[in-house]
């Protein structure tokens, strides 16, 4: 080693990326060469150190997708980004303007806000987490900032090592654990344009089958066929609008990876089938561990193909989770992931089970000092190396076998698997859930900061615990927790194992009928959401935004977010609570309260009434909301569309639709964009249609909010282009707004 190579090196540069190939890993290539870019107008420089006999034309382990951009001119000013590597540590920092806010960094109980914080990415198995909490079970090495005079800014360190960020009032350092690695720097106008280039970059979330979107029961553990027998029949008979039931892990024989406990599972087909045949789609847990046991086959078979993580001396490593001692798959090794997707296959063959849940899969190892297999753990693919190396990758390979398996098992069919663990391009994979909370107030109001900031990370699919997993709820919390969690990606009710009941009818009759209607009203939302994921999926938008998505004033709000272009969800976050305020985005005409008696708002301050059993949703004047049925689950017949028109001051409402199957993998869809205008006295409506999906919609209703008198309601005709006569329908058509020509 020269003198020259034991001083840190500092260095500003750059490698342009069309000389800095990406290799994505061999999982992806064939995903990758089948779906088109994403488009977007960001512009991405890639830094590396210069750091003598590394190199960083090595295999991204984060980027999976090739990049796709045309700017590959890189050369930056000297002093915006630092790198600094002391043969242990690199140290990048990158300063801005101050003034800039930063968020990001995927989730952590607290603010949405980063500046002032620093954060961890290491993988853990973080239950009843808090404020405090250094680290919890996913790592997102991405930091998206608001510039001071408008603009936006990326940044992806792009490595899967252990890494400290932390935030300043102008600027950040990453320091990253054990190895050398680059950074990716984004700047576009927009923060939308900024997570285009992010989807881009890790690949964008595929669209999830439409029973993912609806309600999921779930509880640690429904314990036998009767017990989930009894919960599918009394959703039903109570009629609460519910898509799935899961199947935690008691239904496995002594807590064995894919295995059913013979006695109190019998018959596991019969089962998923009778439940499919009520309409309920059945999801069951997976851990990575598998149980050290010469009778079991899937461990003898594991052992014998060399499967498991090893130490140094090419012994498999063992450690404790539910089943006792347990071996863990080396998911590094391409094979060891083609063995487990044969296990996942037939497991779903076997069964029927619609989706997959991996858990536990940081991986978490329980009685040790850190929690998971030692760091000087080996992997043997990849290239190799310590198990600190690929610690925060582990549960994204599983999920990467896992669908995998789905796949085999139903090629033509949307796999749909959550996952507890993840790194920063795991959202193609998995949807994802904010583990082991507990049922407060604090860890209801931090549902929303960690749900928008996993969008902000790359993952738009995501949701708490509803009612939360921990300690007994009370009937207040336990129906505010779902009238939140009606309007978020992910929506599912689960308790752990000695904590009371939450199934909707856990807390009474009354709760009960606001849980229905909570769910009722996401159901009803259900092509709206459908539209959402849409734009998640080709332009890396998540569902829920904050509002300074709209108005870069409202940089600290995070108890309020936009669903989709046009809703504002203002939910109720604090107990003995009836009303609530919410500061407006200055660049909406007014809000109208969405499905409400005319109510609108023009600025500043939206004062709004929120007895329990009602939660504020605000929609933007000047758009079109549509509205299906509130059916019991999403295989129900679909077949009204209910259009919600708030007029602006002009007396026009645009709005965009997206319909389709929501199964199956062909492109089959309809994009339509409905546009309506007043004018003198009449309102016209004009359909724009692309694409080849038959619609479902049999029945066409219409919400009219923006005329003196509250709102009017019509039936439409179903064709693309017709008026209606408002002054046939009598009274006066003035507008809130008195403007409208
Ligand atoms: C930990 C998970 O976070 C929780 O959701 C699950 O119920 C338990 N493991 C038991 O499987």
């Amino acid at each position: 080693m020269t003198p020259e190579d034991r001083r840190p090196t500092r260095v500003h540069a750059v490698a342009p990326l069309a000389e800095c190939p990406l290799d994505p890993l061999p999982l992806y290539r064939e995903r990758a060469s089948t779906r088109g870019p994403i488009t977007h107008s960001a512009r991405i420089e890639t830094y590396s150190p210069s750091i003598e006999g590394w190199s960083p034309r090595r295999p991204s382990p984060v980027l999976t997708y090739p990049l796709a951009f045309e700017e590959r001119e890189s050369v930056r000013a000297d002093g915006e980004v630092r790198f600094e590597w002391d043969h242990s540590t690199l140290r990048i920092q990158v300063h801005w303007p101050a003034g800039t806010h930063a968020y990001g960094l995927g989730a952590s109980p607290g603010p949405l806000l980063r500046n002032g914080r620093s954060l961890l990415c290491w993988n853990t198995d973080a239950w009843c987490y808090g404020e405090h909490t250094p680290a919890l079970y996913q790592s997102h090495p991405w930091l998206l900032a608001q510039l001071p005079g408008g603009g936006s800014l990326g940044l992806l360190v792009d490595t899967p090592r252990r890494l400290l960020a932390s935030v300043a009032r102008d600027g950040v350092e990453f320091a990253v654990d054990g190895e050398p690695c680059v950074l990716h720097r984004v700047e576009a106008e927009s923060p939308g344009e900024v997570l285009a280039a992010l989807a881009a970059m890790i690949g964008p979330i595929e669209r999830p089958p439409h029973w993912a979107l609806g309600y999921h029961q779930c509880r640690w553990s429904y314990a036998s066929a009767d017990e989930v027998r009894a919960v599918a029949t009394r959703m039903r008979a109570e009629r609460i609008p519910c898509d799935a039931i899961w199947l935690d892990i008691d239904h496995m024989d002594r807590f064995r990876v894919f295995t059913w406990e013979p006695e109190r599972f019998p018959d596991p087909p019969g089962l998923i089938d009778a439940l499919a045949e009520q309409g309920f789609h059945t999801v069951a847990i997976v851990d990575p561990g598998i149980a050290v046991d010469e009778e079991s086959d899937t461990y003898r078979a594991g052992r014998e193909g060399r499967h498991f993580v090893e130490d140094s001396q090419g012994n498999a490593i063992h450690g404790r989770v539910w089943p006792g001692v347990c071996a863990f798959p080396d998911f590094t090794r391409a094979s060891t992931r083609a063995w487990w997707a044969s296990l996942v296959r037939r497991w779903i063959e076997e069964s029927g089970l619609a989706g997959v849940w991996n858990d536990m899969n940081e991986p978490s190892v329980m009685r040790t000092p850190t929690g998971t297999l030692p760091e000087s753990a080996q992997h043997r693919g990849m290239g190799g190396g310590e198990h600190a190396r690929f610690h925060n990758l582990y549960g994204h390979l599983m999920c990467a076998a896992t669908v995998a398996g789905i796949r085999a098992a139903r090629p033509s069919a949307r796999p749909f698997v959550l996952t507890r663990s993840a790194h920063l391009a795991t959202s193609h994979l998995a949807a994802t859930w904010t583990g082991d909370n507990m049922s407060r107030w604090e860890d209801l109001a931090w549902a929303v900061p960690m749900v928008l900031s996993l969008g902000l990370s790359g993952q738009p699919f995501s949701g708490p615990d509803l009612g939360g997993f921990f300690g007994e709820v009370d009937e207040e919390l336990f129906v505010r927790w779902f009238e939140l969690g009606a309007y978020l990606p992910f929506c599912r009710g689960h308790g752990e194992k000695h904590s009371p009941r939450k199934e909707p009818w856990s807390l009474g009759r009354t709760a009960l009928g606001h849980v229905r209607a909570a769910l009722e009203r996401r159901m009803r939302l259900l092509p709206m959401l459908v539209t959402a994921f849409d734009q998640a999926h080709h332009r890396g938008l998540p569902p829920c935004r904050p509002l300074w998505f709209d108005d870069p004033d409202l940089w600290e709000v995070d108890d309020a977010f936009l669903l989709g272009d046009d809703l504002l969800v203002a939910p109720i976050l604090a107990p003995g609570v009836s009303e609530r305020s919410v500061p407006l985005p200055k660049n909406g005409a007014g809000w109208f309260r969405h499905g409400g008696e005319g109510e609108v708002w023009t600025g500043g301050q939206a004062h709004l009434e929120a007895p329990l059993g009602r939660t504020p949703v605000l929609a933007r004047a000047g758009s079109i909301i549509v509205e299906a049925k509130a059916r019991l689950h999403t295989g129900e017949a679909d077949t009204l569309r209910t259009w919600h028109v708030y007029l602006d001051p002009r007396g026009r409402a645009e709005g965009e639709l997206f319909e389709e199957p929501g199964e199956g993998l062909e492109e089959i869809y309809l994009r339509r964009r409905i546009q309506a205008r007043l004018h003198g006295g009449r309102l016209a409506f004009h359909l724009e249609d692309r694409g080849e999906f038959p619609q479902p919609e049999r029945e066409r209703r219409l919400r009219l909010y923006g005329l003196e008198g509250g709102p009017r309601e019509a039936v439409l005709p179903l064709g693309d282009s017709f008026e209606l006569d408002l002054e046939s329908s009598g009274g006066s058509w003035k507008s809130v707004f008195r403007e409208i020509p």
